[in-house]
């Protein structure tokens, strides 16, 4: 397909930005020994599952699909899960499919053993414990803090004794979100403080996701000397599971203005994209998400969506001059966090999904259609 063609909205991946980012990721692990794990929750496009298989080890779940996702479209890498809660008619199913399974809570690891323990004794699944290091790194969005006082997220170092429960063979910790090195470097001091004695018996650590690691300004070479100590001085593998550092900048949305309305302050443009349908995190995070067509001078107009949600509102941009009914306009930064969160509220259709390949071509994924609304309703 020629850009021309496309319909909107549209998410399109851009395959040449994706592979930068996994050259840089890949780059991370081949200089420090780090083993660098897609988080599924930000970016789920199995389409293109096959290209991160040749970089990074393999995947983490969230759930049960995303885990079930992994196994049949990552060809063989290595499958991670990590639940708060596991249903006991699932635990089966994430243990034939998954080789490293995490527990939030020595209660869930406890009700679980029974099951956990034949795939473990096998050698088929390795087991894990999420800690919560009680060390928050940032402030305002709570939402986003696994370490804020009233967190369910990890065992805190208070609940776990001398010793590790039989069977765990690696620790698991997430504090950070879209953050660079040095909270990473501050928060892995006190890791060390609370649960470094622990590391001594174990195969590996997780550090998580929210490291910006593909970001111009992320200091990786602080990152790959902070995992060549831990994998020396502890003798552990060392996993990262970014989301966003995946994707970051490798999507845009394009959408169409329907109308133009006479609002007091500035005109409200009405666009088929939405806020609340196709990026729920504008609203939720919240955030201004980059408008690649804004400059510094022009006219101010809001940008808003042709639901029926009073505040289904993506921003107020800076445009050279107000569009025309009918003109596309591109957001930024739409790989993360958006079709994997995008809903059908008000019966909106949900965008296509394109990849713009690297010859130039725009390939299609997927189109959806009435369908995919009526077959979550009934
Ligand atoms: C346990 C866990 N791992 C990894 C991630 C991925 O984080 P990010 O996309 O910010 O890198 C998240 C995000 O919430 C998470 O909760």
């Amino acid at each position: 397909m020629r850009y021309e063609e496309l319909r909107t909205p549209s998410y399109i991946v851009i395959e040449k930005k994706l592979k930068e980012n996994l050259e840089l990721l890949y780059d991370v692990q081949r200089r420090s020994g780090a083993k660098i794990l897609l988080a599924q929750k930000a970016f789920s496009m199995f389409r293109v599952y096959p290209l991160i298989a040749e970089y990074l080890t393999g995947t983490t779940a969230s759930g049960i699909y995303e885990a079930r996702l992994a196994h049949e479209e990552m060809g063989g890498s290595e499958n991670h899960v990590f639940e708060p809660a596991y249903k006991d008619d699932e635990m089966e199913e994430i243990l034939g499919i998954c080789d490293h399974v995490y527990f939030n809570s020595l209660s869930q690891l406890e009700h679980h053993r029974s099951v956990w323990e034949k795939y473990a004794v096998e050698g088929n699944v390795s087991v894990g414990l999420r800690v919560n290091p009680e060390y928050s790194t940032q402030e305002g969005h709570e939402i986003y803090d696994p370490c804020s006082p009233k967190s369910r997220l990890g065992v805190r170092s208070s609940s776990l004794g001398d010793k590790l429960p039989s069977g765990i063979e690696g620790l698991h910790m997430h504090t950070l979100c879209e953050q660079g090195f040095e909270p990473l470097r501050d928060t892995f001091k006190v890791f060390e403080e609370k649960f470094g004695k622990f590391l001594y018996e174990l195969k590996w650590i997780n550090l998580g996701g929210g490291h910006h690691i593909t970001k111009d300004d992320y200091d990786r070479e602080g990152l790959i000397e902070l995992i060549k100590y831990i994998r020396s001085k502890y003798e552990v593998e060392v996993y990262l599971e970014p989301g966003e550092a995946i994707a970051l900048d490798a999507g845009i949305l394009i959408t169409e203005v329907m109308d133009i309305v006479d609002t007091p302050d500035m005109p409200t443009l009405i666009l088929d994209a939405s806020a609340a349908c196709h990026m729920p995190d504008v609203l939720e995070m919240p955030y201004t998400p980059p408008l690649l067509d804004a400059s510094d001078d022009g006219v101010k107009v809001r940008l808003a969506s042709r639901t029926c949600l009073a505040g289904d509102v993506i921003g107020e941009y800076t445009l050279p001059s107000v569009p025309s009914i009918g003109d596309i306009l591109t957001f930024g930064d739409m790989a993360i966090y958006s079709m994997v969160k995008n809903n059908t509220f008000n019966g909106m259709p949900l965008p296509d999904i394109v990849l713009l390949k690297e010859d130039g071509e725009y390939e299609l994924v997927k189109r959806f259609g009435y369908t995919d609304f009526k077959e979550r309703l009934s």
